[in-house]
């Protein structure tokens, strides 16, 4: 299959990246990174999770974020939603869309929510019906899809059986997750063909962690079998709490850059991408993974030293 020509990204540095962070960032500075990250172009944004403060102190400013973040029309803000409790806080916060999440394993999902997989998918019912009323779109995720840190590789028929019962909500567009970065070209493949064969009217995201250096293989992996739809974290931010080991997203000013570079189009502005990536360096207060932030794009020329004169 061809390359497609346009390609979405979807940030989820506010998110997946500050719930791993153990000092607490103040709300202003969680709303100025998403505005900032809008103004690259960025259309849709994972901007905080309604999660147990409990679970997720650094979490627990969701509602104010939400309330402070500039919202412009094409921009969609999405928002991690747990449970029914947190998706009546969610609808009150005026989210555009509600990420509903389970993992592919019993023991991740387990060590995520508390909860079997069954129960996650049985509590998802409640939360579709609090999203209708509130005209939010719901989302779906499954987290270790790729490969689980505590059971190993995943079947894509385990991933399939998910999958099925979130679309039986009316969800269209679910995202693979590969949490601890245990994804790589041959496994995207066999659960990419798989998924597509078996759910051609799914809207497939795919979410890679750089955790082994392979999330931009993966990437082009699969650009070549057609998909278009990419999470990554500004500046390589991000993390799942409950999986040792687990590292940043894909950075998306790599992503961006690479796509630049591949002649395809995704809105995304690279060089105020960059910007927003060394400001939010700077606001965590220690070296992002991102490279593209650190050395430019390819043709951000340096200046020549001067030549020395001869003895
Ligand atoms: N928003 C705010 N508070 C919430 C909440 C929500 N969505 N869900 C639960 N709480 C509160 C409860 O009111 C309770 O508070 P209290 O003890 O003061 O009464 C406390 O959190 C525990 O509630 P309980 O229903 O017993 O939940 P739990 O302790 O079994 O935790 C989850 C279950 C799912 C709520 C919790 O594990 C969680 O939020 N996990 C998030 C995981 C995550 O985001 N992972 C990263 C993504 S990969
Ligand atoms: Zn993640």
């Amino acid at each position: 299959m061809d390359m497609p020509q346009a390609v979405s990204v979807i940030e989820v540095g506010p998110r997946d990246g500050f719930q791993m962070e153990k000092a607490y960032i103040p709300t202003e500075l969680k709303i100025e990174v998403v505005n900032a990250l809008i103004e690259t172009g960025l259309a849709r944004i994972e901007a905080t999770s309604f999660v147990s403060p409990r679970a997720i102190p650094q979490m627990r400013d969701a509602a104010e974020v939400v309330a402070g973040v500039k919202r412009r029309d094409g921009v969609r803000l999405a928002a991690l939603v747990p449970n029914p409790r947190g998706a009546e806080i969610a609808a009150r916060a005026g989210i555009d869309e509600m990420v509903i999440f389970v993992s592919a394993t019993e023991s991740h999902n387990q060590s995520n929510v508390r909860r079997s997989i069954e129960d996650s998918l049985i509590g998802f019912e409640q939360i579709a019906r609090i999203a209708a009323r509130a005209n939010s779109t719901l989302h779906g995720a499954v987290a270790v899809a790729f490969g689980c840190p505590f059971e190993g590789d995943v079947a894509p028929q385990q991933v399939s059986r998910i999958v099925a019962r979130m679309m039986k909500l009316g969800i269209r567009s679910i995202t693979l997750g590969d949490t601890t970065g245990m994804a790589t070209p041959p496994g995207v493949r066999r659960l990419g063909r798989y998924l597509t064969e078996n759910f051609p009217d799914l809207e497939l995201s795919l979410h890679f962690h750089n955790t082994r250096g392979m999330g931009l293989v993966n990437v082009y992996e699969a650009l070549r079998m057609g998909f278009h739809r990419f999470e990554s974290s500004v500046g390589g931010l991000g993390g799942c709490p409950f999986a040792p080991g687990a590292s940043g997203n894909v950075a998306t000013e790599d992503l961006v850059y690479m796509l630049d570079e591949l002649g395809l189009k995704s809105g995304v502005d690279l060089n105020k991408l960059i910007a927003v990536a060394t400001r939010v360096e700077a606001i965590i207060g220690r070296m992002l993974p991102g490279q593209v932030m650190k050395s430019g794009p390819r043709l951000a020329l340096h200046q020549r030293p001067a030549a020395k004169g001869k003895p």
